[in-house]
Parts: C-alpha cells; sequence; structure tokens
C-alpha cells in the first residue's frame, strides 16, 4: 500500500530523555573523511551536514569522533578542548538549519600498521583500560559542552568497546574470557563514567553489533542480553549494526587493515545483492528481549531500510522503535522531507554499490557516485517541478553483450539540467524493478543480473536535480540467450 505521513508512525514525534524527536528517522553515524587529519571541523563537514540537516530526519548522528589523539586518516575529534568551538558551530548550524536533534557519536580505536598488525585489547594494561574508559567520559563531557542533544558510544564493528564485546575477547581477566559479563564490563565501566560526567538529564545512546557476523561470532543470543545491561544502566536508545569486524578482514598488502572487506563488512554495509531490511532481525530480537523485562529503550534498526513502505511497517510491527537510514539519505539527503511531504516519488534511490564504502576504505573523501561528477555533496534539490522531457524520436535500444543486457537511450532534456536516469525491468510488463541508476552524462548501461531465457523489458526513467522524474522511455523487450 502506497505510504502516506499522515497517520504514519514513521513521522510521529518519539521523547528520549526529554529531547524530541519530530520524527522517527535517524541518520546512523557515517564518517566522510573530510576533516583533515588534524581532526577539526572545517567547511566541508560543515556543508555536509547541514545538507543532511535540510532533509530533517528526526535525529542526526554526527560521524564517529576521536577520544582519543591516536594517529588515524582524516577523523574529526573530540580528544580535546580546543576541537570544542568548531562542534559548537557544527551543532548550532544544524540547529539553525531545521528540527532535527544531532547527536555525536565518539570511538576509541587501537593501532593498525600497512603491515597487518594490529594492537588487540589482550595487549591493554589495565592502566590503557582505564583511560580509555576516562577518554570516553572526558570526550563526552566535551559533546555537551559543545551543545549536541546527545551522545553516541560507538561499541559497534572492529574497534575498543566492541572488540571486548566480541566473542573473540581473549583476554582472560575479569574483562574478558568467556563470559558476558565480563566481556560486558568495560563498555558498562564507560557508560557509568559517561554517565557521571553528562548528567542524568543527558541524553546517552549505545551502537553496537547486534550480530558479528563472523565465523564463532556472537548473534542476537548474546547481543540481546547487552541490551538488557546497557538499558539497565540507563542507556537511552540501542543502535544496531552488524559485522564490520578485523578478524574476516581482507588486507591488502602495504595497506592498513579495513574492517569492511569481508562477508561481515558486507553484513555491514550490505550491497545491492542483499535484501532490504536484512538486519531488522536483530533489533526485532533485542527489543523483544527488553520489553519481556519490562525495558522501555527504543532500539534502532538499519540496515538497506530505504522506502517509507518498509520504514513503516518495521516501526507498525512493533520489530524497533526508530528506523536508520544511512546510504539512502547520502544519495538524497532531502528522502525524510520529500516523504512527509507526499514526494517520495522524487527521491533519487541510493543503488547500493558501495562506491561511498569504498573511498572511505581508501580516506578519500566519502561521496555518492550518483552526485555530479566533482560534487563534495548531493545537490542542494532546486524549487523546480518540471521533469525532464524525452525529444521527439526519442527510444531505447537492448542488445546482448557478453552476457550481459546492454542498453542506449537517447538523452533527455531538462532546464537545469539531466541528473541521472533510473533503469527499470519487468518479467510481466506491469511489476517494474529499479535495477541501477546511470549517472546524467551516460546514456548506456549494462545489466549484469539477467538470467539468459527469460524475458524481459526495460524503460528509462530520466531524472532532475529536485527528483522530478520523466515519463519512462520504452519500454524494449529482450531474452538473452540461455545455455
Ligand atoms: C561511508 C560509510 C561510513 C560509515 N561510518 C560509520 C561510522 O562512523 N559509525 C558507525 O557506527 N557506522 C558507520 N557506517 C555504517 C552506517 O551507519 C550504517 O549502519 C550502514 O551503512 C548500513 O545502513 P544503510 O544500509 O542504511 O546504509 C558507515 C557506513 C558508510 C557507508
Ligand atoms: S555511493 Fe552507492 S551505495 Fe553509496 S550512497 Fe551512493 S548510491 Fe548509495
Amino acid at each position: 500500500m502506497a505510504f502516506t505521513a499522515e497517520g504514519s508512525l514513521l513521522f510521529q514525534p518519539y521523547k528520549i530523555r526529554g529531547m524530541q524527536l519530530q520524527n522517527r528517522i535517524v541518520l546512523p553515524a557515517m564518517v566522510t573523511r573530510l576533516s583533515g587529519d588534524d581532526g577539526f571541523v572545517n567547511q566541508a563537514i560543515s556543508d555536509r551536514y547541514l545538507s543532511f540537516a535540510r532533509g530533517e530526519p528526526g535525529l542526526m548522528v554526527v560521524e564517529a569522533m576521536g577520544v582519543h589523539d591516536a594517529k588515524s586518516g582524516p577523523l574529526l575529534r573530540a580528544s580535546r578542548d580546543d576541537f570544542v568551538p568548531g562542534l559548537r558551530e557544527l551543532v548550532n548550524g544544524i540547529h539553525a538549519t531545521g528540527p532535527s536533534k544531532v547527536a555525536a557519536q565518539i570511538i576509541h580505536f587501537l593501532k593498525i600498521s600497512r603491515s597487518g598488525w594490529r594492537q588487540k585489547i589482550q595487549d591493554l594494561s589495565r592502566d590503557e583500560i582505564t583511560a580509555v574508559i576516562e577518554f570516553y567520559g572526558a570526550a563526552a563531557g566535551r559533546i555537551r559542552d559543545a551543545g549536541f542533544d546527545a551522545v553516541e558510544l560507538h561499541m559497534a564493528h572492529a574497534y575498543t568497546l566492541s572488540s571486548f564485546l566480541s566473542r573473540m575477547n581473549n583476554r582472560h581477566d575479569e574483562f574478558g574470557g568467556r563470559s558476558i559479563e565480563n566481556r560486558l564490563r568495560v563498555p558498562s565501566l564507560v557508560l557509568k563514567r559517561v554517565r557521571e560526567v553528562v548528567g542524568d538529564d543527558y541524553p546517552v545512546g549505545i551502537r553496537y553489533d547486534g550480530e558479528e557476523a563472523i565465523k564463532d561470532g556472537y548473534s542476537v543470543a548474546d547481543s540481546s542480553m547487552m541490551a538488557v545491561r546497557f538499558a539497565g544502566l540507563g542507556a537511552d536508545w540501542i543502535s544496531i549494526s552488524a559485522g564490520g569486524k578485523f578478524e574476516d578482514a581482507i588486507h591488502h598488502k602495504g595497506e592498513p587493515l579495513y574492517p569492511y572487506t569481508g562477508y561481515s563488512g558486507d553484513r555491514c554495509m550490505p550491497s545491492s545483492g542483499y535484501p532490504d531490511g536484512l538486519n531488522v532481525y536483530m533489533s526485532d530480537a533485542i527489543r523483544a528481549a527488553l520489553r519481556a523485562r519490562g525495558l522501555e529503550t527504543p532500539t534502532v534498526a538499519t540496515g538497506k531500510i530505504r522506502t517509507p513502505e518498509l520504514a513503516e511497517s518495521v516501526l507498525q510491527s512493533g520489530r524497533a522503535d526508530l528506523i536508520g537510514i544511512a546510504r539512502q539519505l547520502l544519495a538524497d539527503p532531502m528522502w525524510p522531507k520529500k516523504v512527509r511531504e507526499g514526494r517520495a516519488d522524487t527521491v533519487v534511490p541510493c543503488v547500493y554499490n558501495n562506491v561511498c564504502k569504498a573511498l572511505d576504505e581508501r580516506f578519500h573523501r566519502v561521496r555518492c557516485t550518483l552526485w555530479r561528477k566533482h560534487d563534495l555533496h548531493a545537490p542542494d534539490a532546486p524549487d523546480d517541478t518540471t521533469p525532464p522531457a524525452w525529444p521527439e524520436g526519442a527510444a531505447v535500444t537492448a542488445s546482448p553483450k557478453d552476457g550481459r543486457v546492454h542498453l542506449e537511450w537517447t538523452p533527455a532534456e531538462d532546464d537545469g539540467g539531466v541528473y541521472g536516469y533510473m533503469v527499470l525491468r519487468s518479467e510481466d510488463g506491469t511489476d517494474w524493478k529499479h535495477v541501477d541508476s546511470a549517472r546524467g552524462v551516460a546514456h548506456r548501461f549494462e545489466d549484469p543480473s539477467a538470467l539468459g531465457g527469460l524475458a524481459y523489458s526495460y524503460r528509462i526513467v530520466a531524472y532532475d536535480m529536485a527528483g522530478n522524474r520523466s515519463q519512462p522511455l520504452g519500454p524494449v523487450a529482450i531474452t538473452l540467450p540461455g545455455v
């Protein structure tokens, strides 16, 4: 059924420890690699977050920022007081732009080297563990001083606190071993310390993996109990990610190990080959465990939730309280506003090809492949309601090429320029699926996912900067030769 914002849960306000969200859409943390190695907020960082703010998600979580000064690639920092003025300016700008509340995600990570070596939590002395706890407390205090509405503690993926939670935690003291209680000890002490520093009136969220997605890693049986602990200690939301571990990462010679290169990386940032909403079951199980113990802490489900229909059904069925949408908001930051205003058909859809992830891996500035070639941010949605049009005689052709369907079409026309083309495919001529998109400069596309022997039809839809879509061009029919 088509989604309408009125009467939906997605656009109902939600209150977290006094912080009123105007809708239930969360922008989860996404590092941008836009800061310099110095870790200060700069113009590019500010522009990126103001563009998200214009879309009006309920809560924006600003990308992971280091609680300590250890070397890494470009990464924001909250490790010293001199970072506070820049962070304050960022928050003020976001608040001045729209109604979104804004949290900062804070992270501690261990050392890695280009040789593939990495420091492990087993290497940490007791003093170093105490320092980690203090780093988190001090950084959370700075986040509050900078005016953020909340702080989120990064306990997910391959980083320090996640490694304590992990079943791969090989410490033999009270901070490790096979017991979940011991694995929870350092993350719990961090949460307690942060609470002491920020006070009882300040929202503190946790983000961690619902499933490690590695051999012998933990799944929802453990992560449900972790949520019970965090909620019991007063965490204000439980944001659930998945995977992103060093254990199955692939080492490229001479490069630092990137924890999203293995299967667990796929589960963290699932590409087009995975089904929509694949990680929702984790939020479902964790939320059920909380509610069974009378704990009302909200859960945030994330992972290829791209349509308002899916988001709403997750909320309606009680599988999550808030919906995290990361890459789709990178592709089109105006998603929440467009959907609320009944303009979901002007959303520029993410194609989940993970070009943004590949840029992150190489410490390059994170951008979306759908944006115009040299743009550092999504284009500002112009006040334009006129869609692109096809010139007289426009056509789309399809031919077989090396086991793929090769499509070519006549360029569309638009006053402000064509921003991109959506490739739609159908087997029955009625149910049209968006298989991929091409940038406005491209007028051809090769579909590698067509099965020989099946009859397909293709249509092309052009869209402009505001997301206005043309009438479909086509259809054109083709059947690839089978075996
Ligand atoms: C480029 C990039 C950077 C990311 N950085 C972070 C981060 O700093 N902290 C975090 O918890 N998750 C990070 N993530 C994971 C996202 O928050 C999100 O969980 C993931 O992309 C799946 O959601 P999606 O399918 O809606 O994109 C990042 C993802 C991407 C693509
Ligand atoms: S680069 Fe690809 S996966 Fe990343 S936001 Fe853009 S379309 Fe989505």
